[in-house]
């Protein structure tokens, strides 16, 4: 990998931390628990790791969360997901988790959020990295029980920055969800949602008018839409995009057709991240470093993409100028400008 890219200061806006769970991790959890899996060495399990589209994903992605089950569980996950993260450049990360997968097995949100944060404490004094957390309303179950987990997760509210909205995508639009995002919004909560990975531009826009979504996850879609781009362009919409999530899921077939190169020259303020990391192959600066090869990228623009990742993070006007400082000295001694 490229030393500038691997030091290159940046933000982490999309990423899952059950998609950190690595086979080695998943295989040790399992005995601990005593749960039985359907596979039994990392070989088998990475020879599962073999998507056609988003649910193929889905489906392997909650059954492996079943091994996640106490605190100890949780803050282990994280922690080594902060330490890969701060050896790939990353100061400040914003994590998603989904709630009710694991409301539904029988673990409390109580359990999640103490383990989580247990690694934010730590990764905040040794690591010095910054970490927000955004719980996530799986939108393949209904708004009722995105209702009953926001109201869960209200007991918890000075340890969560947002809320946003995942899993499959087509079948279950942004309309579904406006109840329960009104609510968060009038709690103070920031907001954002997934949309245009495999949903329709449409969704996008949906996610803006009726979510209030500050930012989109993926949204690798809007280029199908003209009027769409210019929205987004000029309401300086953040767009967190996962260059190896969307070749390993098909949204794109090889990483040299990936629309990132196109959303960063129109004016997009496009990130790159690493969704989950452990199924797709590669953690931020992999990401980066993939899209460098397949996009011929320069080195300012991975800067400018990481510019982008401080520019769309929920922090603080303040401490984004601090990071965004941080960012422009590290260019200027690489002699790379940044845009
Ligand atoms: N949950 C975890 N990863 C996801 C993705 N890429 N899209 C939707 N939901 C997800
Ligand atoms: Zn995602």
């Amino acid at each position: 990998m490229k030393r500038f890219i691997e030091q290159l200061p940046k933000a982490e806006l999309h990423l899952h931390i059950e998609g950190t769970l690595e086979p080695d991790f998943l295989l040790e959890k399992a005995k601990k628990h005593r749960i039985q899996l359907p596979f039994h060495s990392i070989a088998e399990i990475q020879h599962a790791y073999n998507f056609s589209n988003l649910q193929s994903f889905l489906d392997i992605y909650y059954q492996g969360m079943a091994v996640l089950k106490d605190e100890d569980d949780f803050a282990e996950l994280a922690w080594r997901y902060f330490q890969k993260a701060h050896a790939q450049g990353v100061l400040h990360a914003e994590i998603f988790f989904d709630p009710q997968a694991h409301i539904e097995r029988g673990i409390t949100i109580s359990t999640v959020l103490d383990g989580l944060c247990k690694a934010v404490e730590r990764a905040k004094k040794e690591l010095q990295l910054s970490v927000f957390l955004i719980p996530c309303f799986l939108r393949h179950l209904s708004e009722d029980s995105a209702l009953d987990t926001f109201a869960q997760c209200l007991k918890f509210k000075q340890v969560i920055t947002g809320f946003g909205l995942d899993s499959s995508e087509v079948g279950n639009p942004p309309s579904k969800f406006q109840k329960v995002f009104t609510q968060a919004k009038q709690q103070g909560f920031r907001i954002t949602a997934h949309a245009g990975e495999e949903g329709p531009p449409s969704f996008i826009e949906d996610s803006l008018d009726l979510l209030q979504a500050e930012r989109i996850d993926h949204g690798v879609r809007c280029l199908e839409d003209e009027k769409l781009i210019k929205r987004l362009v000029r309401e300086k919409i953040p767009l967190t995009v996962c260059p190896l999530s969307n070749l390993k899921l098909k949204v794109v077939n090889h990483l040299q057709e990936h629309p990132l190169k196109r959303m960063l020259d129109c004016g997009i303020i496009a990130s790159i991240n690493s969704d989950d990391p452990a199924y797709f192959g590669g953690y931020i600066a992999d990401n980066f470093d993939a899209c460098a090869t397949a996009l011929n990228l320069t080195n300012k623009d991975s800067a400018l993409a990481a510019k982008n990742s401080f520019i769309g993070s929920f922090l603080d006007a303040n401490t984004k100028a601090a990071y965004l400082a941080k960012l422009k000295s590290y260019c200027d001694n690489n002699e790379v400008e940044l845009g």
